[in-house]
């Protein structure tokens, strides 16, 4: 129950032993080609899929790059430790960055955006869907069309909510979404997928500066969408072949039920944690629920405060239950818990047992709690 990787279910892990294809043979081919359509419906995008062979913050490179001309206005939303990254590799590929003040805690406002934007006239603006060291989220639905109105591009790291919550590209006008494989769709760490709109292609293939990459060059990846599809390096194989596993199951169960599940799966993770007495990282007490529009808690993770040592409490859960969590990032790995509901793992029998395990663990390392009204509820 990490917030990544992820466990993977059984479907995944087969594909994982098959025996190994040729790069160029046609069956491979055909099932990238068939994993592409599957995002696409996933991404909710008429754009460009592609896929990485490498993580997320390669995904995260390739769209600052491909799009950042030197002295480009870049504007960052600062929602914490991966808007950090987006900035500093805004910066490295030559753009002006600006930096919004921290919204860590909160998500930005839409007046505290449209401010920035209107200030720094930014041709990229850079967003964290789930700041998954503090599972804060960030509205990017309001956010990316308002920023379409003041023509610019919108780069969204949705790499712990793609396949867990809605990212619609389409509706919201997102211009390149990003995600790693090994969250919410349980594949091994090795994979990167992304959407790419028409309007950020035009913009790519307008620079007036050859983009400093080849790797992560969107003309070198190119080269696995097009027509008569090749891979242009060696691809991880079976990832391929996970990625299709996991994908297809996840489409069978329906992206409807799958965000619903999800949400039930978070909601009874952040009730029981504000039952024990705990409190949420991002003071999202201040919301009204849950399921409000206006929560600013994402639905693939639960963190929350711990007054003992982070840990101690995940390696005592470890070793004593058998269910695995995680600390902090940063600065809060001491003081903060994560609950990762992603994919697979967000399913009732794991939720229940993650939840018990983690009182009984906090009550035998001393710590008064209302364990009794909290597991009642559980109930
Ligand atoms: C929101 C977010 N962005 C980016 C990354 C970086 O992903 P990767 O380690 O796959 O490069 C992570 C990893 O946890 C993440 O949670």
């Amino acid at each position: 129950m990490s917030v990544g990787p992820t466990e993977c279910p059984p479907y995944v892990l087969k594909e994982m032993s098959r025996p190994i294809y040729d790069l160029r043979d046609r069956d491979l081919i055909e099932i990238h080609l068939e994993n592409l359509e599957l995002l696409r419906r996933i991404f909710h995008s008429s754009g460009k899929i592609m896929v990485f062979a490498s993580s997320s913050f390669s995904a995260m490179e390739a769209a600052i790059a491909n799009l950042v001309e030197p002295g480009d206005p870049v504007l960052v939303i600062n929602s914490g430790f991966f808007s950090g990254f987006m900035a500093e590799m805004a910066q490295i590929h030559g753009g002006r960055v600006f930096l919004t003040p921290s919204f860590e805690e909160q998500p930005i406002t839409l007046d505290a955006f449209e401010n920035a934007l209107s200030e720094c006239d930014a041709k990229v603006v850079c967003m964290v869907h789930n700041e998954t060291g503090t599972g804060l989220r960030t509205p990017i639905e309001r956010l990316c069309l308002l920023a379409h109105s003041y023509d610019a591009l919108t780069v969204v790291d949705v790499v712990s909510t793609l396949g867990g919550m809605r990212v619609d590209v389409d509706g919201w006008r997102i211009d390149v979404a990003f995600a790693g494989c090994q969250k919410c769709l349980n594949v091994p760490p090795t994979l990167s997928v992304a959407s790419i709109s028409e309007r950020a292609w035009q913009s790519f293939e307008n620079r007036k500066n050859p983009v400093k990459l080849w790797y992560l060059n969107f003309k070198t990846l190119k080269m696995a969408i097009g027509e008569k599809p090749i891979f242009p390096y060696t691809f991880p194989i079976h990832s391929i072949l996970a990625l299709n596993a996991s994908l297809k199951h996840l489409l069978a169960e329906g992206l409807e039920n799958v965000y619903e599940r999800h949400k039930r799966e978070s909601t009874v993770a952040k009730r029981f944690v504000r039952e024990l007495g705990l409190s949420m990282h991002n003071r999202c007490e201040a919301c009204p629920g849950c399921e409000n529009e206006e929560a600013y808690c994402a639905l693939t993770v639960t963190a929350f405060k711990t007054p003992i040592q982070a840990m101690k409490v995940v390696e005592k859960m470890e070793h004593d239950h058998g269910v695995r969590i995680s600390a902090g990032l940063r600065e809060h790995q001491e003081d903060v818990l994560r609950i990762g509901h992603m994919g697979w793992q967000a399913q009732p029998p794991f939720t229940k047992a993650t939840l018990t395990s983690l009182a009984s663990t906090l009550k035998n390392l001393g710590l008064k709690l209302n364990y009794e009204e909290a597991l009642a509820g559980l109930l």
